[in-house]
This record gives structure tokens, sequence and C-alpha cells, in this order.
């Protein structure tokens, strides 16, 4: 290309953080208030009023400042003891990655991977649960979505594994990737204690988490001793002063900026957000398609059910990624995300989360293809034209 179109707003279609809404960051951009009585006080009380209508919950939320390791870690140290086993169920990157994070807590691990491309198992679980006749495992640890592959879990399958194994573990699901995105019921589907974190689906930069913790994570928390003063649920209470629940002084702009991102997810429903999220990321899928030759482009996630709403991650074959996300960042405007866990060369992710719509998707989706085809890479047909028929469908 001659001169690059880049000019103009940029698009950052990694997936996550990803895409702050103009009311949230309008939100954040204020001088600091009283902290004790006032504007912030009041949305906190918003904040832990709409977090556990979010995971449709009965259960108690915390929200430490940090990432998501900072989510893993509050829900480790809150309910376990070293040396406890967990049995984590890996189907990319992540969930292996909070594995190092609880062997490192001084926690037992034992790794379970699914097949390249494809969600856990249950059948797998349920047979690995029976096995453990003298109940060693302490909890089940998983993704709902790995941002890696782009592979979503079946929750609800895996936790009737563990039910038909009557196994008594806890059950913890990581859905830092699709919260807000993707439907999600904690209490119907019976997950224990559930994380999140602030730069996905919420449309808020990174920096807090939120970990939600039903009746037997909190019985459990009782005797747990990997507890530590910072991050312990027992010291961060509802009822006392404000500093209770961060254990310090609140992260002020994260919470109006938070707060603003809820009203937000609240004024256009769960479930259309959550109909949304699939419509554009058929959108994306009907593209990847469409592009897709033997050798060239294709999915990582293999079985179409579950290829998740909020992210996709594409192979590229013989078509070097890596260039094409240069190009596409350097004459288009969109940043694309990195392949990883692999070769970075040979793969990358397209983010689909939060606050995006058809435009965003179908600027992104159009920029990539310019892009192949200035390289002059194999296409079997038009994304772009396939994303429109799905988006435009009735
Ligand atoms: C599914 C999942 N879990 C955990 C993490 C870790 O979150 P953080 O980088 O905010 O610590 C990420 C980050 O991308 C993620 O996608």
């Amino acid at each position: 290309m001659q001169y690059p179109l880049a000019a103009g707003r940029e698009i950052v279609a990694i997936p996550g953080p990803s895409v702050i809404p103009d009311r949230v960051l309008s939100a954040m951009h204020r001088a600091m208030p009283d902290i004790y009585e006032g504007s912030l006080t009041d949305v906190i009380d918003e904040v832990f009023d709409r977090l556990p209508r979010l995971v449709a919950t009965a259960g108690r939320v915390f929200v430490p400042i940090g990432n998501g390791h900072a989510g893993w870690e509050m829900a480790l140290a809150n309910t376990l003891s070293r040396g406890d086993l967990v049995l984590v169920l890996d189907c990319g990157r992540f969930a292996a990655i909070w594995a190092e994070m609880a062997e490192f807590n001084g926690l037992r691990v034992e790794l379970m991977t699914a097949m390249p491309g494809e969600a856990i198992e249950p059948s797998v679980v349920e047979d690995r649960l029976r096995r453990d006749v003298h109940h060693e495992i302490a909890a089940v640890l998983t993704v709902h979505v790995d941002t890696a592959t782009s592979v979503r879990n079946d929750i609800p399958a895996i936790r009737a594994a563990i039910d038909a194994s009557e196994h008594p573990a806890l059950f913890m699901v990581d859905c830092i990737a699709s919260m807000g995105c993707e439907r999600f019921e904690m209490d119907a589907w019976g997950v224990d204690v559930t994380i999140a974190a602030a730069q996905k689906g919420l449309m808020t930069p990174p920096g807090l988490a939120m970990v939600w913790a039903g009746p037997k994570a909190l019985a459990a928390h009782a005797s747990a001793n990997l507890r530590t003063r910072y991050w312990d649920w027992t010291y961060r209470t509802e009822d006392g002063p404000y500093y209770l629940r961060f254990c310090g002084t609140p992260p002020v702009s994260h919470l109006f900026g938070l707060g603003e991102a809820l009203r937000m997810i609240d004024e256009e429903g769960l479930v259309a957000r959550w109909a949304r999220h699939e419509r554009l990321a058929e959108g994306v899928r009907a593209a990847v398609a469409a592009w897709s030759t033997p050798g060239g482009i294709d999915f990582v996630a293999s079985r179409p059910e579950q290829r998740s709403h909020s992210v996709t991650t594409i192979t590229t074959g013989s078509i070097d990624a890596s260039r094409l996300r240069d190009i596409t960042r350097v004459s288009m405007g969109v940043t694309l995300g990195l392949g990883i866990g692999g070769d970075e060369g040979a793969s990358f992710r397209i983010g689909h989360m939060g606050h995006v719509n058809a435009p965003m998707v179908l600027g992104v989706l159009g920029s990539i293809e310019a892009s192949l085809v200035a390289m002059g890479a194999p296409m079997a047909s038009s994304g772009v034209a396939a994303a429109a028929a799905v988006l435009g469908a009735d």
C-alpha cells in the first residue's frame, strides 16, 4: 500500500483490555472526592449491589484491587489450605497459568488438558473424580472461555459431571474473558467461586477484579489456611467502614468507571447483551469460514458449538500472521490480538467483547480482508460479504 489509511479513530480489537465507552471514561475523569461519604460511597454501594446480579448469585462479592491474577489469588487464598490437591481443567493457556500460581502458593496441582482446540470433556472429569475415592481433590478449577484458543467450556456440563461423581470438591470458574459477554448463571450452574476482571466484557480499565463466593466457598473459608490479611474475606466485611471492603483506600476512579459500566450493562439488559455478542461473533465466524483455505486461514477452536462469543482465535497456516497484524495496524489503524501459546507468526486473535457494535466488527473484518489482499494471501471468498449477510439477516 502506498499511503497508510490509519489516521482517524484507531480500533483496538485485542481480547482485552477492550474498548472503554466514552461514558465510562467521563465518569472516571473527576477530582478525588470525599472518601467518607457522598458520591463515592454511593457508587461503592451501587457496585456491590449490581455485581451479584451480574452473575445471578445470592452469594457475596469481593472486589480486589488488581488484575485477573489478583482474583485468582484471592479465590485460592480464601478457600484452600497448603498441600490441598486441586484439579485444573485447561483448554488453552489460562487455566494452566492459574495452576502455576496454585502450585507456587503451596497447593498440589493435577492438570487435565483438553484435546488441542477443544473444550474439556466432562465425562473425563467425572471419571477422574470417581477415582478420587478419598476425596483428596479439594477444588476443580477451570475457565469459562480460554482467551488463547477462544474455546468455551460447558460449565453446566462440568458441574453435572462433578455431581454425577458425587464429589464434594469446590468448583471455581474464571470468567475473565466471558463476563458480560456470554450467558453465565453462578447459582443455577452450581459454581462455588466465580472470578472476573474489569478490562474485558466489563468495559473498564484494568485494575479491578471481582470474586463471587457462594455458601460452600464461604464455609470452606472458615478452615482455609492459605489466608493472608490483604486478601482475607473475613476482614473485608461489608458492614464496616468503606476501607474494609478494599483493605485500604478505595480505587476511586475505577469505581466510578465500573459503576457507569454496570449501569450501561443493566440498561442494555444481560439477555440482549449476550445476544449481541453471539450475533457479532457469528459475523466474525462467517468471515473466518469464508476466508478459510487448506493450509491458510482456519479456526483454532475446532468444534463450532465450543467457539466463544467474545474472542476468536485464527490460525493462518502459510500466511505470515505477524505481517498481517503489522499491515492492519500501520496501514488500516486496526490492532489485532497476538496469537499466544504457540507460534506468533501463525495465528492472531480478534477481540469482540464489551463495547462493540456491527460497524466496529465489520471495520475490523474489512481491514483484515484488505490486508490479506495487500499480501496476496489465499482466501476462498470474501469474509466481509459473508459477515454482512449474517449481520444483516432478519
Ligand atoms: C481467561 C483469563 N484468565 C486470566 C487472565 C489473567 O488476567 P490478568 O492479565 O488481568 O491478570 C486473563 C488475561 O487475559 C484471561 O484472559
